[in-house]
C-alpha cells in the first residue's frame, strides 16, 4: 500500500527523510481493527518525528500520522483516536504511563490502511465530511480538553488564544466560540489576525500586546516566545493550560513571582480520551463548528504539506486524502 513515513532521522533537514512509497499492508492484531483511511491530517507531531521527537530509532521504519478518518471493515464511517493504551490500563487514557499516540510505537495514518484496537474506532456522523473528522483526533480533540477539562472554562468566561494560526489555535478558537467563550486570539501575523477574527475571536491582538482586560485562561501552544504575555494577561487565579512549545521549551523567565502571588494555576493537556472524541464530534454535530481546512492535498503530495508546517505558512489543518 502507498505510505508516508520516515526510515531516518534529520533534525536539520526533516523533510529530507521523509519517504512516499509503498510499504506492507498491516495486519490486524486480535481485537484491532483494519481502518480504510480516506482522509488524514498532518500535525506538528509528523514534523517532530522527522526530527527523531517523541519516536525511537529501533521504530523505524514508521509510518508517519496520528489522526484519520475512513472506513471500518462493516463499512460504516469512522473517525480513529490516536491514542493507544497498554490493554490492561483502566483509568484516564491520557496518563496510562504506557500509551502511545499513534505514529510513535504502532504504525500511523498516512497509508491506505491503518490498524487500531477497536476501542479506538469513534463513529463518524454524516454531517461531518472525511476530511472533516480527520482534523479532530489530535488537534481538536487537544484543544477540546485544554478548553473544557484541563482549563474548567463554560460559557460566559473569558480566554485568550496564543498564535491564534496553528491547528490546535484556530480549534481553540472555533470551540471557545461554539462554547460560549468571550474569545481573545494573539498572532505576529496580520492576515492571521484577520482570519483569526473570521473565524470567530471576538477581538485579535499582535504577539505580546497589552490586553484591555484580564483573562480568566491562556491556552498556550507556543512556548517561550508568548510564555511571559500569558502570564501577565491573566486575572488573579486564573489558568494558563498549556499543550505544546513551537518556540521552544526553555524559559527566559518563568514569572514564579506572578504565579504564586496572582495565585496563577500552570496546567498541563495532552491530547484527549476516547470519550473526550466521541463528546468533541457531539459538540460538532450539534453546533455546526467545523475544523477550518487549510488546504487539501493527495496522500502523494504529502511533501508540500510538510514544508508549508515547516515554513510557517498555514492557518488551520493541512488534510491528505486517499
Ligand atoms: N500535548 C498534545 O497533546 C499536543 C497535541 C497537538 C499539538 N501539540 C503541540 O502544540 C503545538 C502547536 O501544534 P500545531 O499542530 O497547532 O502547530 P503549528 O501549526 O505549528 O502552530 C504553531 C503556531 O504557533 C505560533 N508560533 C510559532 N512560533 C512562534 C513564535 N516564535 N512566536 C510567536 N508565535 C509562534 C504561530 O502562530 P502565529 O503565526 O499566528 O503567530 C503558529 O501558527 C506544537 O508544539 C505541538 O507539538 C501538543
Amino acid at each position: 500500500m502507498l505510505a508516508v513515513y520516515a526510515d531516518q532521522f534529520s533534525t536539520e533537514d526533516p523533510l529530507s527523510v521523509l519517504k512516499v512509497a509503498d510499504r506492507p499492508d498491516p495486519v490486524a492484531p486480535e481485537g484491532w481493527r483494519t481502518i480504510t483511511v480516506k482522509a488524514a491530517s498532518l500535525n506538528h507531531h509528523d514534523l517532530w518525528s522527522l526530527k527523531g521527537v517523541g519516536l525511537r530509532e529501533d521504530a523505524l521504519p514508521m509510518i508517519l500520522g496520528c489522526d484519520a478518518a475512513g472506513i471500518d471493515e462493516d463499512g460504516q464511517e469512522v473517525l480513529v483516536h490516536a491514542v493507544v493504551n497498554d490493554p490492561s490500563w483502566t483509568g484516564d487514557d491520557t496518563l496510562d504511563p504506557r500509551r502511545s499516540i499513534l505514529s510513535e510505537r504502532h504504525q500511523g495514518t498516512f497509508a491506505d490502511k491503518v490498524v487500531v484496537p477497536a476501542r479506538n474506532v469513534v463513529a463518524k456522523p454524516a454531517s461531518l465530511s472525511f476530511e472533516e473528522a480527520a482534523c479532530l483526533p489530535t488537534a481538536w480533540l487537544t484543544a477540546y480538553r485544554m478548553l473544557f477539562t484541563r482549563g474548567g472554562l463554560k460559557a460566559g468566561d473569558t480566554v485568550l488564544v496564543q498564535g491564534a494560526g496553528g491547528g490546535v489555535a484556530t480549534a481553540l478558537i472555533t470551540l471557545a466560540r461554539a462554547g460560549g467563550l468571550r474569545v481573545l486570539a494573539t498572532s505576529r501575523d496580520e492576515a492571521k489576525r484577520a482570519k483569526a477574527l473570521e473565524l470567530g475571536a471576538h477581538e485579535v491582538f499582535e504577539s505580546g500586546a497589552r490586553l484591555p482586560v484580564k483573562v480568566d485562561a491562556v491556552m498556550e501552544t507556543v512556548g517561550r516566545a508568548t510564555w511571559g504575555h500569558s502570564v501577565r494577561a491573566l486575572r488573579p487565579g486564573g489558568t494558563i493550560v498549556v499543550s505544546g512549545t513551537t518556540s521552544g521549551p526553555n524559559l527566559d523567565d518563568a514569572e514564579l513571582t506572578r504565579i504564586f502571588f496572582l495565585q496563577l494555576r500552570v496546567v498541563g493537556s495532552t491530547m484527549g480520551t476516547r470519550d473526550e472524541l466521541a463528546a468533541l464530534v457531539r459538540m460538532l454535530d450539534a453546533t455546526g463548528a467545523r475544523p477550518l481546512v487549510d488546504r487539501v492535498l493527495p496522500m502523494t503530495e504529502a511533501r508540500a504539506g510538510f514544508a508549508a508546517m515547516a515554513g510557517g505558512d498555514v492557518f488551520g489543518k493541512i488534510v491528505f486524502t486517499r
